[in-house]
């Protein structure tokens, strides 16, 4: 075969080539071993001196250019196949980023800080306290002495440690008011503190009790405080929460650690009082626990109870937000359940 040709049809046959397969084929059958361009090459020794320069040059142009458009042909072929994955995956580079999902603030979360808010306006400060307590501050120095019955009123988690001599047992506080000993244990009136916090009770779970809830507590000790102050507290609080009509009632009850003691309700938000399903019909929501501070608790922290005097609450935020929200199931809150806790 001329050598010309040889170019020719190699060129030609090139064109026709698609796919990095088909291009292996095409250089084994024009430079591999067997090749019409090898067998030339290694035909030229038989040739005349001058006839073997003019055509090996020849040949050598030949190789050499075919090596070229060889590697010019994987380079377009490899660089087609990449566009055509990119294709078919259908990746647009121009697409914006996915958006990372941004957390929230849990609804207890939410409630507490705008309760404390409130409190926070209207001069208290907020402090935290323990988890774990000892019997001495959240049964002993409120009152409830071993045995007292009041004890049934909290379902308590005990903590199997060692007893602290002066403190006794260790255990899950069942309530913030452990927190009004600490306070006044190392400050001297006045005080005026809100105390958000978690409490554990040892309880039999249901749409109204958890194990786990949180509490705020409230004290204000000064002289000359009376119950006045804390009707006035808590209405303001109530209206500042809950709007401006709010009225609130308050019933006798029994904490060994007030005298008197309350339980408060705020006049049904959703139905102004009239009775509805949200209040069971009562007209009242019951949002907290309150009293004067008992004057045992104030000698127990050397508070002169002839001089001082003061008023304490406890509330349960979540207990709020279920009414706020109309949140039938307390157990929600804690169940994790992103459907539930997506919607505040
Ligand atoms: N600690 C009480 C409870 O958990 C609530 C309370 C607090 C009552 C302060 C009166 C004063 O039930």
């Amino acid at each position: 075969m001329e050598l010309d040709e040889i170019k020719q049809r190699a060129l030609a046959h090139l064109d026709d080539v698609s796919d990095l397969l088909a291009l292996e084929a095409w250089r084994v059958a024009y430079l591999g071993k067997k090749s019409p361009l090898s067998q030339a090459l290694r035909s030229l020794g038989s040739l005349p001196l001058e006839e073997r320069r003019r055509l090996g040059a020849q040949a050598n142009q030949i190789k050499e250019l075919l090596e070229k458009a060889l590697l010019e042909k994987e380079a377009a072929l490899k660089a087609a196949e990449v566009a055509q994955t990119l294709g078919q995956e259908g990746v647009d580079v121009t697409l914006p980023g996915r958006r990372p999902t941004l957390g929230r603030l849990h609804p207890t979360t939410q409630m507490v800080r705008a309760i404390c808010q409130v409190f926070v306006t209207l001069g208290f400060q907020v402090v935290e306290g323990p988890e774990v307590e000892w019997d001495y501050y959240n049964f002993e120095a409120l009152n409830i002495p071993p045995d007292h019955p009041a004890r049934d009123m909290w379902d308590t988690l005990w903590i199997d440690s060692p007893e602290r001599g002066d403190k006794g047992a260790m255990l899950l506080r069942t309530h913030t008011s452990p927190m009004q000993i600490r306070v006044m244990e190392r400050t001297r009136p006045p005080v005026r503190v809100v105390v958000p916090g978690k409490c554990y009770r040892y309880e039999a779970t249901d749409a109204t009790h958890e194990s786990m809830f949180y509490q705020i507590e409230g004290l204000a000790v000064d002289k000359g405080i009376t119950f006045a102050h804390l009707k006035g507290t808590i209405g303001e609080f109530a209206r500042r929460l809950f709007g401006g009509e709010r009225k609130i009632r308050f019933r006798c009850d029994y904490f060994p650690f007030v005298e008197p003691g309350v339980e408060v309700a705020v006049d049904c938000f959703a139905c102004n009082g009239a009775g509805c399903r949200l209040c069971g019909n009562t007209g009242w929501l019951e949002i907290m626990g309150a009293g004067m501070v008992h004057p045992g608790v104030l000698e127990q922290v050397g508070y002169d109870p002839k001089v001082y005097t003061g008023f304490a609450f406890g509330l349960g935020p979540e207990r709020v937000a279920m009414l706020r929200h109309g949140i039938d199931d307390i157990r929600l809150f804690y169940s994790n359940d992103l459907r539930f806790l997506r919607q505040f």
